[in-house]
C-alpha cells in the first residue's frame, strides 16, 4: 500500500538544514527532511509547501527546471507524505518566512496513498474532529507554533527559577492526601490502600524550601474538575516556587518579575510563531513589572460599580471566589496582569497565613492574566504556627494522619514561607491568545475526553 525509499540511502551533497535556520543558507543549495503541507499547481508551475517541525516553506518547481520523473513524483504527491527535499533558497520577503525554496529534488520517504488521505484537509473541522485525531491535528501549522510557545514557556519559567537561585525539587505524583480540597481528587488503588494523583506539589515542597531554602517543582498535577469549561484541565502541568522566609510581598515581587521575563523571552524567540498565530504582540509588549495590586475589597467594590453602571450582568456577592466574568472584568481594567490579593480566608485553602491585620483575610494572591484570561497563579504565605495549622486541618475535615509530616514542619524550625502555582496551560493560552486551554497542551484530559 505505501511506497517508501530506504532513508538511510539518501544523503545529498546539500547540506541538512532546517526550515526555522533557513536563512543561514541564503543562495545555497540545503536539504530539508519533512512532510508536504500542502501542494498548488498553475500551469507548468509547482508550488510545495514543506513543513519539517520547525516551521513551513513554499517551494517552486517550473516543469522546465527539473527532470521530467522529479515534476511527476512531485505532482503527484498527497498530503502530509514524508519528503527529503533538495533545493536552493532564495530571499522573497512576500513570504511569511521570508524564503522560498526552488526545488531541485524530493525523494518520497512515504506516500500517503489516496484511499487513505490524510484526514485533516485544508478545510475547516470541527472541534470534536480535532480533538478526536489530536494526534494529527498537532501537525498543523498552528498547533506546531503552539506547543512550540508552550516548550519556550516551560524553559522560560525555568531559566528564570535556576539563575534566581530555586533548586528544582521534584515532589510525588502519588499522594496520600488532599492539597487543594477533596471535591477534585483522583483516587488510585495503591496496594489495597487509597492513594490520590497530585492536585498540587506545594506541601511538599514547602519541606524542601525548609531544607533548601528556595525551591521549585515542575510536573503534572490533576483535578477531577467536574466542570466544563475553556480554563479547566483534568491533567495540568505546573511550576510551583516555594521560597522559605518569604511573605506575601515578596512573593508579589516574585510574580510579577517571573511573569514579564517569560513573555520577554516568548517576544524575542517566538516572534515567528506569535505570528503565525496572528498574536497582538503589543499587548504582550506592554507586559512589565510592576503588575497592579488590588485587595479582594477593591476588587469587589471594583465589580460592584460595574453591576451598578450595568457593565456586569450579575451582581457580585461578597465573600464569595471571584468567578470568570467577574475575573474577566477586573482584568479588562489594566492592560497587565492583575494581583488580586487578601481573599476571605473562608474561600481559600487550609494552609493559608492570616492577614495579622485582620484574620478574617488571608495572605493570598491570584494573578488575573489580561484580555479574560482569568486567574494563571495561585499563591499564599503559609501558616507557619503548629496549632493553627492542626486547628485548620481539623477546620477542613481532613485526616489528622496523613499530615502529620506537614505538622513536622511547623515542629522544626518553623519559619515564614510563601509560595505560588502557575498553570502552564493558561500562560499559553493566554500568550498565544487561544480560545480553549485544549490547545495549549499536546494531549488535553478534560472531562469528557481522554482519546487519543
Ligand atoms: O490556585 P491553585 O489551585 O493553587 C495551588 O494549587 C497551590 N497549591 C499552588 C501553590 O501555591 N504552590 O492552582 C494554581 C494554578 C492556577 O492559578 C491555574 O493557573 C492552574 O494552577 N490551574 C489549572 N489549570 C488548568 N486546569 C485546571 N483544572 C487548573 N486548576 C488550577
Ligand atoms: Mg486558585
Amino acid at each position: 500500500m505505501t511506497e517508501e525509499t530506504n532513508v538511510t540511502n539518501t544523503a545529498t551533497e546539500a547540506p541538512l538544514t532546517t526550515i526555522a535556520r533557513i536563512g543561514e543558507h541564503e543562495g545555497k543549495t540545503i536539504t530539508l527532511r519533512g512532510w508536504l503541507y500542502n501542494l498548488r499547481e498553475s500551469g507548468k508551475l509547482l508550488f510545495p509547501i514543506f513543513r519539517d517541525g520547525s516551521g513551513t516553506i513554499q517551494g517552486i518547481v517550473p516543469k522546465a527546471a527539473v527532470a521530467p520523473e522529479v515534476f511527476e513524483r512531485i505532482k503527484g504527491l498527497t498530503q502530509e507524505s514524508s519528503v527529503i527535499v533538495t533545493g536552493k533558497v532564495r530571499a522573497d520577503h512576500r513570504a511569511p518566512g521570508g524564503y522560498e525554496l526552488d526545488v531541485e529534488n524530493v525523494e518520497v520517504v512515504q506516500r500517503v496513498p489516496e484511499d487513505t488521505p490524510f484526514p485533516i484537509s485544508l478545510k475547516e473541522h470541527g472541534t470534536d474532529f480535532l480533538m478526536e485525531h489530536r494526534h494529527l491535528w498537532i501537525r498543523t501549522p498552528r498547533q506546531s507554533a503552539i506547543l512550540r510557545i508552550r516548550a519556550e514557556i516551560i524553559k522560560a519559567a525555568r531559566d528564570f527559577l535556576d539563575d534566581n537561585g530555586f533548586i528544582l525539587t521534584d515532589p510525588p505524583i502519588l499522594t496520600p492526601a488532599a492539597c487543594e480540597g477533596t471535591s477534585t481528587l483522583f483516587p488510585v488503588e495503591y496496594f489495597g490502600d487509597e492513594a490520590y494523583l497530585t492536585q498540587s506539589g506545594q506541601l511538599y515542597i514547602e519541606s524542601t524550601a525548609l531544607a533548601l531554602g528556595k525551591v521549585y517543582s515542575f510536573g503534572p498535577t490533576f483535578r477531577a474538575e467536574k466542570s466544563k469549561t475553556r480554563r479547566h484541565l483534568t491533567e495540568f502541568w505546573m511550576v510551583e516556587p516555594e521560597w522559605a522566609y518569604a511573605g506575601l510581598d515578596d512573593l508579589m515581587g516574585l510574580a510579577e518579575q517571573f511573569i514579564s521575563f517569560i513573555v520577554g523571552r516568548v517576544l524575542t524567540r517566538r516572534a515567528a510563531d506569535l505570528k503565525v498565530l496572528g498574536r497582538d504582540v503589543a499587548k504582550l509588549q506592554s507586559i512589565q513589572a510592576p503588575f497592579p495590586r488590588l485587595s479582594y475589597d477593591e476588587a469587589a467594590q471594583m465589580l460592584n460599580d460595574a453591576h451598578a453602571k450595568g457593565l456586569l450582568e450579575h451582581p457580585f456577592e461578597y465573600g464569595n471566589d471571584f468567578g470568570s466574568p467577574d475575573e474577566t472584568y477586573i482584568s479588562s481594567q489594566f492592560d497587565r496582569p492583575v494581583m488580586v490579593h487578601r481573599y476571605p480566608a473562608a474561600v481559600k485553602a487550609f494552609y493559608m497565613e492570616p492577614d495579622p491585620e485582620n484574620s478574617k483575610y488571608a495572605l493570598c494572591v491570584d494573578v488575573l492574566a489580561p484580555e479574560g484570561y482569568g486567574e494563571i497563579i495561585g499563591g499564599s504565605q503559609r501558616i507557619s504556627s503548629y496549632e493553627l495549622l492542626k486547628q485548620r486541618i481539623e477546620d477542613h475535615q481532613l485526616p489528622l494522619e496523613a499530615f502529620q509530616w506537614y505538622l513536622d514542619l511547623r515542629r522544626y524550625g518553623s519559619v515564614p514561607h510563601s509560595g505560588f502555582g502557575m498553570g502552564i496551560e493558561r500562560a499559553v493560552a493566554w500568550i498565544c491568545g487561544l480560545e480553549h486551554v485544549r490547545e495549549t497542551i499536546p494531549f488535553a484530559r478534560t472531562l469528557n475526553r481522554i482519546y487519543p
